[in-house]
């Protein structure tokens, strides 16, 4: 069964990209099959592996999720494997800013996505679905939980990363009745131990009752921007570095947590 997760939150800026590419390479390392989406015009997660040139071309050339969507396309023709051994991308296009616009005028808009995605699902070949979103809560990142099973939170340990996350269960709450999909896990990142907000953080997490909050958390590291910087994840650009240990903690952590 393939396991669809998608990375929401929007507090801009609190990590969905990096745990989204980090995450599903450590999956593909443990054997896994996984696909990324990437859903975000800003093509950060298509620039987790390609360089600025190569992801440029796909987003010109037609070949991305932009056009894949447009045209409520199977996503099957618009995968791309990256360098790296069970690990394939839909890459994205800037295009996709104008997504909300094209989704207006279509009919069952807010399932566009989860139909795209529909024969890769059925087919079972992945383990594992990626979906990167950007940090807005309009028609397109409906789309992206109504095709998702769960929802992984990226949140930073400061107090307005936690008011963000307020605004994101009110979201999730008001979709009950259109997507099944349900929160997997709050994910601490970005964490710097210099500063005390990630205790202060921790605590107030661990007190939402009856919401998972991920074991592992991703500290600040510079690696992890030397890596992006490189088109890399972070392992396979320097192994044994503290946040690739941590992804690879977190991939654990997801794998375990299965589909229940
Ligand atoms: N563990 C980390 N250590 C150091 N820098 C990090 C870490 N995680 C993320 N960053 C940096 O923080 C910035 C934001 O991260 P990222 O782009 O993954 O967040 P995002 O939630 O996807 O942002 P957006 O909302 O714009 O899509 C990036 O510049 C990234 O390099
Ligand atoms: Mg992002």
């Amino acid at each position: 069964m393939t396991i669809t997760i998608c990375f929401t939150n929007n507090k801009g800026g609190s990590g969905k990209s990096t745990v989204c590419a980090n995450l599903a390479y450590e999956l593909s390392q443990a054997g896994k099959k996984v696909l990324m989406v990437d859903g975000d015009m800003q093509l950060n997660l298509s620039l987790s592996f390609f360089d600025e040139d190569k992801v440029l071309e796909m987003a010109e050339s037609g070949h991305n999720l932009y056009e894949a969507v447009r045209g409520k396309k199977d996503l099957t023709d618009y995968i791309t494997p990256t360098p790296y051994e069970n690990l394939d991308l839909v890459p994205s296009s800037t295009l996709m800013s104008q997504v909300e616009y094209e989704l207006f005028t279509m009919m069952q808009r807010e399932l566009v996505l989860k139909k795209c995605l529909k024969k890769i699902k059925e087919s079972g070949v992945y383990d594992y679905i990626l979906i990167d979103a950007p940090p807005t809560l309009g028609t397109w990142v409906i789309n992206i939980l109504c095709a998702s099973d769960k929802v992984i939170i990226p949140v930073e340990a400061s107090p307005w990363g936690l008011f963000g996350l307020a605004n994101m269960f009110d979201f999730l709450a008001g979709l009950e009745d259109m997507t099944d999909a349900s929160i997997m896990g709050i994910l601490i990142t970005k964490v710097d131990e210099r500063k005390n907000y990630y205790r202060q953080t921790k605590e107030i997490l661990d007190g939402f009752e009856d919401m998972n909050v991920f074991e592992t958390s991703i500290h600040v590291d510079s690696s992890v921007e030397w890596a992006q910087d490189a088109s890399k994840p972070v392992a396979a650009f320097k192994k044994n570095t503290r946040s690739a240990k941590e992804f690879k903690q977190l991939s654990e952590e997801v794998i375990s947590y299965g589909s229940r």
